[in-house]
This record gives C-alpha cells, sequence and structure tokens, in this order.
C-alpha cells in the first residue's frame, strides 16, 4: 500500500490550487450573493484541461486519472463550490457517459467539444416525482420510426440554462419498466425544448440550476446512447462515478472549512491568548482534522478503484455518504470557531456550510447512498 502521490499529482494539485486562489476566490461571494454562474472562467478552467480530465486526448480530454479528478476537485470545492458542480457534472456524468457508452459519432460531435469546455453538459435524469424513486420516469420517448419525440419535466438540473448537450433520460416503453428507459443526447435550441427561470438556492447559488421542459422535442435516432432500453443502467453506471466528484467536492468543502478554522483559530485571541490554545477549540480541531483524513481516504479509494478497473458502485456510495456528512458537521465547526465572525459572509465559512448541505442531497441522497451500500453488504454473504 502506497499513499505517496506522484509527482505528476502533486503538480496536477498545485494547478488547481493555484487557479482556486487567483481566479476563484476573487468574487466568489459576490457570485454566491448574486447567483452568478462562474461563465468566463469555463474557458479559462477547459485551457487547463479541468473541462474533460478523465477523457482521452484523442476526444480533446487531458487523458488523467479518477486520482488526478479528485485532487483538482478537491482544491476547487474548498473555494467555489458552485464552479467545481458544474466541473464535476461535465466530467463525470456528461464526458464520461459519452465517452464509455455513446457511439463514435457522437463522441465525435459532442464529447470533444464538452472535453475542451467550448461547451457544457448537463445530465437529465430527476423529476418533479423521479428523484430518489429514479426507475419512475414519467418523461416520454416515443419512438417514432428515423426518431424519437420526447416530453416531459426535468428538475433541478445543474448547468441546466448554460449547457449546450443535454443527456436526458426517459421512458419509451412503460410496460418494461425500468428495461424500457432509454438515454438521449439533446441539443439546446431544439424546437419545444424550454428552460425555466434559475432556481433560488440555500447554497452552490452560483451553479446554474433549472427546470426544463420538453414539449414534442424530436430527437433524431442517432442521438440515443446505447441500445434500445439501456438509458437506466446508463444513467446508474454514470452516477457512480458522479458520485466520487461530489464526494470530492464535499471533501474540499471541508477541508476548505477547516483551514480557514486553522487559520482562525491561531490568529484570533480571547482570555489572553490565541483561541488555538484552549482545549475546546484544539479538540474541534483534532476531529476536523481526523474526520477529514478518514474522508479523504474513502474518497482516493473510490478513485483508485476506478482506476484500476475494480467496481466502484460501493466505493463511491461509501466515499459520498461519509465525505458530505463530514463536510456538513465540520464546516458547522468551522462556523462555530470562528464565532460571531463566522456568520458573517466575508469570512467564508457560512457560505461553505451553505454548500456543504447538498453534497448529502444530489447525485443520490445520503439514505440512497445506504440502499446501494447494504444491498452490496448483504449481497457479499451467500
Ligand atoms: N450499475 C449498473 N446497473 C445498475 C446499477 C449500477 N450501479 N444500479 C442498479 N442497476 C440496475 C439493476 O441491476 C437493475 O437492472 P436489472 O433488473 O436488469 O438487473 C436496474 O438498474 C434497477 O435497479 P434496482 O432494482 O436496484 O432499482 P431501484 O428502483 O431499487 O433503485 C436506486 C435503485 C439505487 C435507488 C436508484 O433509483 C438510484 O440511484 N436513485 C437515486 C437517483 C440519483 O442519484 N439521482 C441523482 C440525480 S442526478 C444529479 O443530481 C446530477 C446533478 O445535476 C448534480
Amino acid at each position: 500500500m502506497d499513499f505517496t502521490l506522484t509527482e505528476e499529482h502533486l503538480m496536477i494539485r498545485d494547478a488547481a490550487r493555484d487557479f482556486a486562489q487567483t481566479e476563484l476566490l476573487p468574487g466568489v461571494i459576490e457570485r454566491d450573493n448574486a447567483q452568478t454562474f462562474p461563465g468566463e472562467l469555463v474557458r479559462k478552467m477547459g485551457e487547463l484541461g479541468f473541462m474533460g480530465i478523465m477523457v482521452d486526448p484523442k476526444y480533446g480530454g487531458s487523458g488523467m486519472d479518477a486520482i488526478s479528478y479528485v485532487l483538482i476537485m478537491e482544491e476547487l470545492s474548498k473555494i467555489d463550490a458552485s464552479a467545481s458542480v458544474m466541473v464535476s457534472v461535465n466530467n463525470s456524468l456528461v464526458c464520461y457517459g459519452l465517452e464509455a457508452y455513446g457511439s463514435e459519432e457522437q463522441k465525435q460531435k459532442y464529447l470533444t467539444k464538452l472535453a475542451t469546455g467550448e461547451c457544457i453538459g448537463a445530465f437529465c435524469l430527476s423529476e418533479p416525482e423521479a428523484g430518489s424513486d429514479a426507475t419512475s420516469q414519467k418523461t416520454t420517448a416515443i419512438d417514432m420510426g428515423d426518431h424519437y419525440v420526447i416530453n416531459g419535466t426535468k428538475n433541478w438540473i445543474t448547468n441546466g440554462g448554460r449547457a449546450e448537450v443535454y443527456l436526458v433520460i426517459a421512458q419509451t416503453d412503460r410496460e418494461k419498466g425500468h428495461r424500457g428507459i432509454n438515454a438521449f443526447i439533446v441539443e439546446k435550441g431544439t424546437p419545444g425544448f424550454d428552460i425555466g427561470p434559475k432556481e433560488d438556492k440555500l447554497g452552490i447559488r452560483g451553479s446554474d440550476t433549472h427546470t426544463l421542459q420538453f414539449n414534442d422535442v424530436k430527437v433524431p435516432k442517432e442521438n440515443r446512447i446505447g441500445e434500445d432500453g439501456f438509458g437506466f443502467k446508463f444513467a446508474m453506471k454514470t452516477l457512480s462515478g458522479g458520485r466520487i466528484g461530489i464526494a470530492a467536492q464535499a471533501l474540499g468543502i471541508a477541508s476548505g472549512a477547516y483551514e480557514l478554522a486553522l487559520k482562525y483559530s491561531k490568529e484570533r485571541k480571547a482570555f489572553g491568548t490565541e483561541i488555538s490554545n484552549h482545549q475546546a477549540i484544539a479538540f474541534k480541531l483534532a476531529d476536523m482534522a481526523t474526520e477529514i483524513e478518514a474522508a479523504r481516504m474513502l474518497v482516493m479509494k473510490a478513485a483508485w478503484d476506478k482506476d484500476q478497473g475494480n467496481n466502484y458502485d460501493m466505493s463511491s456510495a461509501m466515499a459520498k455518504l461519509y465525505a458530505s456528512k463530514v463536510a456538513m458537521e465540520q464546516s458547522v465547526e468551522a462556523v462555530q470557531i470562528h464565532g460571531g465572525n463566522g456568520f458573517v459572509k466575508e469570512y467564508h465559512v457560512e457560505r461553505l456550510m451553505r454548500d456543504a448541505k447538498i453534497t448529502q442531497i444530489y447525485e443520490g441522497t445520503s439514505e440512497i447512498q445506504k440502499i446501494v451500500i447494504s444491498r452490496g453488504v448483504l449481497k457479499s454473504i451467500k
């Protein structure tokens, strides 16, 4: 067992850290207040290779491994989780989904642009009545011979207004249940495809979250991903990797809050000494450091499983379940260590605390991760 990162990994992590400090930090509070999408930063992240981190260079990607992906996600998320969710969805739900399961034509046409940051993508699974219960798709895709006609509503779609390429999950044959679901590539601007207003959210306020409407949207047959009926498996397989990205985001939120709290504890004085000299604060820091390190091990293990070609359904679910809990609990502690200042926006920790909550909800709630883990655990006993 080797816990050391390679030189290349360290360089990638440092590049992401520099970018986060120099490009994401300025304006992060203003973007959160005004709910502004960091659109101009997409091009810069594309130039750094952050939009197609694991994509083969022949499709415009960086050809890096999943360990690099989580290192980048952690660093971006320490500063701006609104920017990092855009990166995560584009990388692990859209680019990975297309690279692993798309046709060569689909890869040439869409993946090459998504991987370079020329455009971004969105993953459209959730519906008003199909969040956790993802097989209950109400959106339909009727087979009309040479094309499909899509009707329905998708909710809480990250990158919903800014994306150019949408991967849409819909029911083609209701009789077949989840085996009658398909995944389609839908381009922005297709007639009948409408984007609702941006959601006003508790956290990740800069990220671009919308409801989407599909009214008789014609999609060519060649835009279906995989064989007829592969759509639900496509969503599940893709989400397993997505959960590694969100686990790394949660890790970044937790470690970002911890780093701020540690620094503050060495500066702030109370009762005649720095507050880090009070055991009440020092023990909080000890707990934070320990839990964050444990979360990091789970996140790295899930990424390593992916890189090794091992099944990562369970390890990604464990990483997301645990890292999101740590993000929530430790960002609250970071606010507590900051006292009154923690409640004020300019100290950043209140934003990290608000951003942490979504990591326990999207790409499968914590309860869904427990379903995945418990099924895996029970299957392991004959
Ligand atoms: N890989 C491949 N196939 C899988 C799979 C996986 N990881 N998980 C399930 N499947 C297959 C099953 O084998 C089964 O197929 P067969 O019957 O042919 O064997 C089929 O999928 C249905 O599986 P289940 O019977 O387990 O289905 P279920 O109804 O019990 O639900 C679930 C499973 C795990 C709860 C699933 O519904 C789920 O993950 N729900 C949460 C959805 C989710 O994560 N949504 C996030 C939205 S996307 C998002 O948030 C993005 C964003 O913008 C940030």
